[in-house]
């Protein structure tokens, strides 16, 4: 396999874009091409994830943005994974370029839905869910991911605080972060008193709503030459999946594709979660960074909810955990979110990431999942 770096990427601000998703899209896909330094040209193929695209009446926008990068002959498809639409672009893109299929792949990820109402974004994203089992009896992903919060506290007796202090902690990094939808910090009397979303989840456990764009160039390192930014080098680019419903699984603590994905990532890098700086991990829900903790191997099961309460993982913590402020506060434009994950870790390792700037950054790992679990990546980058 050839060595396969990321050397650009570029976002939108997370919240409510002013144009349309296409439009944002092809701005960050312009804006990473450009930071990457590589001829438009070198491209082989265009990923694109757009899973709600539908709610703009707009689809198949892959050939539209390499019409606008003046490359209309270059292949593009559309990956949908749920909420880890664009890691699992990102994992093609690899496969490509490390295979020597092709010397540079664009990946980008876009939702818009911010013209639409809290009620009709609900039932869009529970499209995600098993129907006939779960949405069509009024499952929502707050209820699903409370149903996970729920097994846990009874299991681990994992309290409101220890999910608040990760409320908090992700507010606080998005806070410093000028690509976050909620630029605010939280206090934990605000934390608890905020109302009851599903129980045990609060306003503040969940992650909101947001429009956002996020594009990666991937390209194979004797292609860069001189790169024009600090690549990140992908050691490993796992993907895994597991049982989509939730009634059918024999365990409710945890997301059996994180530990599938996690075990064959390590394996690939080489290495093991000690070796790991900081991450960037798919927090929809608080109980979902707790979940991701202790799947990936940080910590053992029952133990991150107060490991996070002991600010274990704060900016400045022993291991950074989502120093963009996570899908909770940077936000979670569905599409865009793997990809958004590699634009924190590509500031972070160029030391662009001003006040939210994590100590070390040798190794970095982004979790993305979908749904609730049905599908996982994960990948490792390492510092050149
Ligand atoms: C939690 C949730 C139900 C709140 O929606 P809502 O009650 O309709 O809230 P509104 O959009 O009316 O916003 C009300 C206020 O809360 C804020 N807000 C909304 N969602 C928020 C969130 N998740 N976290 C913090 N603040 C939030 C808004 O900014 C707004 O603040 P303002 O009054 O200062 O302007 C909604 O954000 C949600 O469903 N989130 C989960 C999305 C999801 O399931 N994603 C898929 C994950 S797998």
């Amino acid at each position: 396999m050839r060595e396969t770096w990321v050397v650009g990427a570029a976002s939108t601000r997370y919240g409510r874009l002013p144009d349309s998703g296409r439009e944002a899209a092809t701005r960050v896909a312009l804006e990473a091409m450009d930071r990457s330094g590589i001829d438009p040209k070198r491209i082989g193929q265009t990923y694109v994830s757009n899973a709600f695209g539908v709610a703009e009446r707009q689809a198949h926008i892959g050939p539209l943005i390499n019409t606008a990068l003046g490359i209309p002959d270059v292949p593009s498809a559309t990956i949908e994974s749920a909420c880890s639409s664009s890691s699992a672009g990102l994992h093609e893109a690899f496969v490509h370029v490390a295979s020597g299929f092709a010397d540079a792949v664009l990946v980008v990820g876009v939702e818009k839905l911010s013209h639409l109402d809290t009620l009709t974004a609900t039932s869009y994203f529970a499209m995600g869910a098993d129907y006939p089992f779960e949405t069509r009896n009024g499952a929502t992903f707050p209820g699903l991911y409370a149903t996970l919060a729920n097994v846990h506290a009874r299991k681990y007796g994992t309290r409101s605080e220890e999910l608040g202090a990760i409320a908090v902690k992700n507010h606080a990094n998005a806070a410093r972060n000028p690509h976050a939808h909620f630029q605010k910090e939280i206090s934990m009397d605000t934390y608890l008193g905020s109302p009851i979303i599903a129980s045990p989840l609060r306003l503040y456990d969940c992650c909101p709503f947001s429009d956002g764009a996020a594009a990666v160039v991937v390209a194979a390192r004797e292609v860069v030459g001189a790169p024009s930014a600090e690549p990140l080098v992908i050691r490993a680019s796992a993907r895994a999946g597991s049982i989509a419903d939730m009634q059918d699984r024999p365990e409710l603590t945890g997301l059996a594709a994180t530990q599938t994905a996690a075990v064959a990532a390590f394996r690939q890098a080489g290495i093991g979660p000690e070796k790991v700086d900081f991450l960037e991990v798919h927090d929809c829900f608080t109980i979902a960074e707790v979940m991701a903790l202790e799947d990936l191997g940080f910590y053992a099961k029952g133990s991150a909810a107060k490991a996070s309460a002991d600010g274990e993982t704060a900016r400045d913590g022993k291991l950074p955990v989502n120093p963009s402020g996570g899908l909770k506060a940077k936000g979670h434009p569905v599409s865009a979110t793997g990809a958004g994950q590699v634009v924190e870790i590509f500031e972070q390792f160029n030391h662009e990431a001003g006040a939210r700037q994590v100590p070390r950054t040798e190794w970095a790992l982004a979790h993305n999942v979908g749904a609730t679990g049905g599908s996982c990546s994960v990948h490792l980058f390492q510092h050149r």
